[in-house]
């Protein structure tokens, strides 16, 4: 592995900013044939060098997309896509995503002699046309003989393509001048990266350069589709919720064909990629569904939610040991603290957070932290037992909001060293919601419906 990405690099992994103005354009947006690269070639100098790298070597390059940030790699060149599967730790039996800059480059790998031009199967024109360039990966028959090397499809007979809706990735795609080959940029089984810094976290040493165009915008993976069997079927969801997928013609009898939480592993996959532990924190993810998040605790005198109950119960035995440090993730009903900060959880029980105080940091959340006491209803500030240290994560009530801060906010809070996070989890139905659900029932180590 001379120059492979698991052996000991010479250089420390260089972050690279990238001004995303004008970097490119369509030569016409209503046919996506060509991909054109900015006037101002000044700005290419990043992606010249990510680009030189993708050419001629085996390791991986970090570049941001719409969705997450990628690990790209030569998706025609059997040692670059080996290269990416040895910075990731990821097992070779999952296929990868191949990322086009445009519909001419597509269609060279769906007929690589050049015969018929437009061979896009019919059933996929409206979502292309609808959708891309975003969030909506396609899967295609792979021809035979094909350009792609074997690794990438995991000895499948179809591979999956996306065009992502990002001009720096394009551009680096047009200069790379082969489709690249890109999961998302984390280590495997750790939650998707969405800046640069959290690509350089997980994969520092083990690639060379990383494009840093700041967060991304939607924040979870793209929709993985399968047009070619009837009916078709979203294996992934993602960017694109199956709403609008439906309104398509031809797709309007579109099945759902993942799983969720514990349904996974029950039967074999169809995607690959479903049948391993994902998104993962270091922390326990304790997920509350959204059925149970309002519930109020029905016993008189007591003025809580069930899940503020749950979470204190938890806690005191946690405490019993050492005083646990606990992430709150909050969407769109839970109140402050979940309801801790003034639950009266029996009529001799109070809880209330102390010393509560924001972190001043650049992110699309707020987050605070304060100590949670448990005390008698008469206690003072000063008397009572402290049950956790606790750092609340409030992603917003808006589910595209929620979406782009998710992978972030887990991550946050496992490089504070918190034990456990409690999430409040949103009703799965409408825009991306069903995306943001799986990530984080994958996540999850309980589930709480
Ligand atoms: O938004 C995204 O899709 C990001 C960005 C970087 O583009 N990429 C991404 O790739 O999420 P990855 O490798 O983390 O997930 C690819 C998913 C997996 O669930 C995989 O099993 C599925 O797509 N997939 C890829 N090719 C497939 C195929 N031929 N058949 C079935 N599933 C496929
Ligand atoms: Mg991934």
């Amino acid at each position: 592995m001379a120059n492979g990405a698991g052996a000991a690099l010479q250089h420390a992994t260089r972050i690279l900013p990238v001004d995303t103005q004008d970097l490119g354009k369509f030569k016409n947006k209503a046919t996506l044939e060509t991909w054109l690269l900015p006037t101002d070639t000044g700005k290419l100098a990043p992606l010249h060098k990510a680009a030189e790298l993708l050419k001629f070597s085996s390791i991986p390059v970090g570049f941001p997309t719409e969705t997450v940030y990628g690990l790209g790699a030569d998706a025609t060149r059997s040692d670059a896509v080996k290269g990416i599967y040895a910075a990731k730790g990821r097992p070779s039996d999952n296929p990868l995503i191949i990322h086009v800059c445009d519909l001419t480059m597509l269609c060279s790998l769906l007929s690589p002699d050049g015969i018929g031009k437009d061979s896009i199967p019919e059933i996929y024109k409206p979502l292309i046309k609808r959708f891309w360039p975003g969030p909506l990966t396609i899967l295609l028959p792979n021809p035979s003989p094909s350009k792609l090397a074997p690794e990438v499809t995991a000895g499948l007979p179809s591979f999956g393509a996306r065009m992502p809706d990002s001009p720096l990735a394009l551009s680096l795609i047009h200069l790379a001048g082969v489709p690249l080959a890109a999961p998302s940029a984390n280590a495997s089984t750790k939650p998707s990266p969405t800046t640069a810094e959290h690509v350089l976290h997980d994969l520092d040493g083990r690639i060379e350069v990383i494009l840093d165009a700041g967060p991304c915008q939607v924040g979870v993976e793209s929709t993985v589709v399968d047009g070619l069997c009837d009916p078709p079927v979203v294996l992934r969801p993602g960017g694109v919720s199956i709403q609008l997928i439906k309104e398509c013609a031809g797709w309007e009898g579109v099945v759902k064909g993942y799983k969720d939480s514990n349904e996974v592993g029950q039967e074999a996959p169809r995607a690959p990629g479903m049948k391993y532990k994902h998104y993962s924190p270091r922390a326990k993810v304790i997920l509350f569904e959204a059925s149970i998040s309002q519930q109020p605790v029905s016993t008189p005198a007591v003025s809580s939610t069930l899940m503020a109950s749950e979470i204190f119960q938890d806690l005191q035995l946690m405490s019993k040991r050492s005083l646990p440090t606990v992430g709150i993730v909050t969407t769109k009903y839970w109140s402050e603290w979940a309801g801790l900060n003034k639950a009266a959880l029996s009529p001799e029980t109070r809880t209330q957070i102390q010393r509560a105080k924001p972190f001043h940091i650049q992110h699309s959340f707020s987050m605070k932290q304060g100590e949670l006491w448990e005390g008698t209803s008469s206690c003072s500030n000063s008397t009572g037992t402290q049950l956790a240290d606790i750092i609340e994560i409030s992603l917003g009530r808006d589910t595209k909001t929620i979406a782009h801060g998710l992978f972030s906010a887990l991550r946050e809070l496992d490089q504070r060293g918190v034990d456990v996070i409690y999430v409040e989890g949103i009703d799965d139905k409408g825009d991306i919601a069903a995306a943001v659900m799986n990530r984080l029932r994958k996540a999850a180590t309980i589930i709480k419906k």
